[in-house]
């Protein structure tokens, strides 16, 4: 499981409560922050996303793994208003959430974040992060009739900016192009520029693909500190270490389902999931080999 250093007193209540829950696909918790029922997403024929129903803990790291082609990135894509669903709700703070546009969804407080696309590139650091805070306000009709209004927000949201890009140790990159950036401090920016809307819950897709493993730790360390200043965290990650690592809770989605539930060493162990990696290879869908190693290494020791 995560670190047993010293943590935040809420990180440890919330590890405390996580005990009580049951390891089962839809396992109530004593403090969702996020509550999903019913969400269905289908392309033509396909349905990429069955969600029955699901709870993200507050203030917890939890990691969404599964196959390739189990429906993570789409549920994803619905949770934070990028897409829509053909069915379904969804609470967060206790608010309904389905059918909110993306922009809205990151003023309540829930952000992804993004690739680096072109466009993006092609911006300065210090600019890309100045998008990213932008709008949070609502103001913007407001803002255009009282120019220092606006020049007031500018100012904090510059300042907010650099706070981010010292923290992330990107201020030197500053007046760089994003474009000129290394893969992983590519991946440091996306994460600061979600965090400058001051998100209750930050949701990362594969934060570690094409990070170089001297850039790895660093990431795991901000992604513990987000929690540590209290921000819940729902990652999709394919790198067993690093789930196992930095998770509270792990829920396993194949074929558009969640199947498990639980802590990452129960998880990892459940021959059910297992099972769910290599049956997405006999479907002919792609798998990363490392990742059934990595299950099987863990299921060794459950199977006897
Ligand atoms: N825009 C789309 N149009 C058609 N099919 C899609 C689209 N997005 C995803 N899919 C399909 O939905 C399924 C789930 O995809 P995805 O959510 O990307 O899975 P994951 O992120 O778990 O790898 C896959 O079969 C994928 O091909
Ligand atoms: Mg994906």
């Amino acid at each position: 499981m995560a670190d047993e250093t010293t943590v935040a007193p809420g990180v440890a209540r919330m590890r405390e409560a996580l005990k009580d829950v049951p390891h089962e696909p839809g396992a109530p918790k004593p403090d969702p922050i996020l509550v999903a029922d019913k969400v269905v997403r289908r392309f033509g024929g396909l349905t990429a996303v069955s969600v029955d129903h699901v709870e993200i803990p507050r203030g917890g790291i939890t990691a969404l793994i599964g196959p390739n082609g189990a429906g993570k990135t789409t549920f994803f894509n619905l949770l934070t208003g990028f897409d829509k669903p053909d069915e379904g709700d969804w609470t967060f703070n206790g608010k309904p959430l389905a059918g909110v546009p993306a922009h809205k969804v990151a003023n309540q407080g829930m952000v992804r974040t993004f690739q680096l696309t072109k466009a993006l590139s092609r911006l300065k650091v210090i600019d890309n992060m100045r998008l990213g805070g932008t709008g949070q306000r609502g103001e913007k009709f407001w803002q255009s009739l009282i120019p220092a209004l606006w020049r007031g927000q500018e100012k904090e949201i510059t300042e907010r900016a650099d706070d981010l890009l010292a923290r992330f140790k990107l201020d030197a990159k500053r007046e760089d192009f994003a474009g000129s950036l290394s893969g992983g401090q590519r991946k440091l920016l996306e994460m600061a520029r979600a965090l400058m809307v001051q998100p209750d819950m930050v949701m990362l897709d594969e934060p570690m693909a094409g990070v170089n493993p001297a850039l790895t730790q660093s990431l795991l360390g901000h992604v513990k500190d987000l929690r540590e200043d209290g921000m819940t965290v729902l990652f999709v990650e394919h790198d067993m270490d690093m789930v196992r690592d930095i998770s509270d809770w792990v829920i396993v989605m194949a074929q558009g389902k969640v199947i498990a539930e639980g802590t990452p060493d129960t998880v990892m162990a459940d021959p059910r999931v297992i099972d769910a990696y290599l049956g997405a290879h006999h479907d002919g869908t792609e798998h990363d080999p490392d990742v059934v190693a990595a299950l099987e290494a863990e299921g060794e020791t459950a199977d006897e």
